[in-house]
């Protein structure tokens, strides 16, 4: 038996499209992927927004007619993000349970006309706070933990009325996942999938969808409760915590940029896993591929490939409304 070349040519294993094929894993099918999507008040909008092109801020009606070919390509879901005016604001966010909000028609408006969608909604209320920040503030100016659990668990408990399938915090407030799972439970809410933006870390990459959402804190950033990029030991332990704390799912959010992290959960966790393929590593490829300096989709769909094989179950990213293009790119 031969160690090496020239018995071994490992050329034979991709000299052919067919073989390729035969050997690739499959690229993940569209069921895999939830699309976020941005709701504001009112009717007929459809607001497109700069640093995300192909993403809009939709009125729930135009976010009816936009997620029909998203629907028909098979898509799983959507993960609802809400814009409040700027006069909702207030210190504590209290818009963001409000059941008259956007969010709460969007769920109740898509549960309707899409029988089969799942609706997941996000859970956090740095677009309502007039400050910007995820949670409500102590007098010294930082995220009240605590009291910002209580906060998250009404808006919680406000999508599960409305009737989202499932809810996704991502406040990165110690104890939201239990705060929330006991909420929910007590209001009967017992099937309510609570799918937990478990390591998240604070990241240069949400540029563009802060200025979609209209939600970069007011001063100061948010490095004192997003995870630390450069401390690998404590972000995994978010994801041990939340799943000890009752999520249903737990998820790496960036995660082009954590596919380490990824790996690293799959070893450890027999939970599902969602990637959030975030709105800077969207925009990357698009700016990369504006200048010419790339193919977009072949661009992309190497990137998904890399998050299915580093371990992701769910893709939760803005390429959803055009998978079919994903997906069709030639190998
Ligand atoms: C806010 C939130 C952010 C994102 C999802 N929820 C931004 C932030 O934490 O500042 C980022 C999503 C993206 O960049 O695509 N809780
Ligand atoms: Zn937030």
């Amino acid at each position: 038996m031969s160690e090496g070349y020239p018995d071994i040519r490992l050329r034979r294993l991709r000299q052919s499209p067919q073989v390729r094929r035969m050997l690739d894993r499959p690229f993940p099918g569209p069921e895999r992927f939830l699309w976020p999507v941005f709701v504001v008040p009112g009717s007929g909008v459809c607001e497109p927004i700069d640093a995300m092109p192909g993403q809009c801020r939709y009125s729930v009606d135009q976010l009816i007619e936009a997620l029909k070919p998203v629907a028909a390509m098979g898509i799983s879901g959507v993960l609802i993000f809400g814009l409040a005016e700027e006069s909702a604001k207030d210190a504590t966010g209290t818009a963001a349970f409000d059941p008259t909000g956007p969010v709460h028609a969007a769920v109740r408006a898509i549960r309707n006309a899409y029988p089969n969608l799942l609706v997941f909604t996000d859970v956090c209320v740095c677009a309502y706070t007039s400050h910007g920040h995820c949670g409500p503030l102590t007098d010294d100016g930082v995220v009240n933990n605590d009291a910002s659990n209580a906060v998250l668990a009404n808006v919680a408990v406000s999508h599960a009325e409305a009737g989202a399938h499932g809810v996704a915090p991502s406040a990165m407030m110690d104890g939201q996942v239990a705060a929330i799972r006991g909420a929910l439970e007590a209001a009967g809410f017992m099937d309510t999938i609570l799918m937990s933006y478990s390591t998240k870390f604070a990241s240069a990459m949400y540029g563009p969808f802060r200025d979609a959402e209209k939600s970069a804190p007011q001063s100061g950033d948010r490095k004192g409760y997003q995870a630390s990029y450069g401390d690998l030991a404590t972000a995994l332990r978010e994801s041990d915590l939340d799943e000890a704390e009752g999520a249903d799912i737990l998820m790496v959010k960036p995660s082009l940029f954590y596919l380490d992290v990824l790996t690293r959960l799959r070893e450890g966790t027999d939970l599902p896993i969602a990637a959030y393929n975030v709105s800077g590593e969207y925009a990357m490829l698009i700016a990369t591929a504006d200048r010419g300096w790339g193919d977009l989709y072949s661009m992309v769909r190497e990137s998904i490939t890399a998050l299915d094989r580093a371990g992701a179950d769910i893709i939760i990213s803005y390429w959803a409304n055009q998978y079919e293009k994903v997906a069709g790119v030639r190998c």
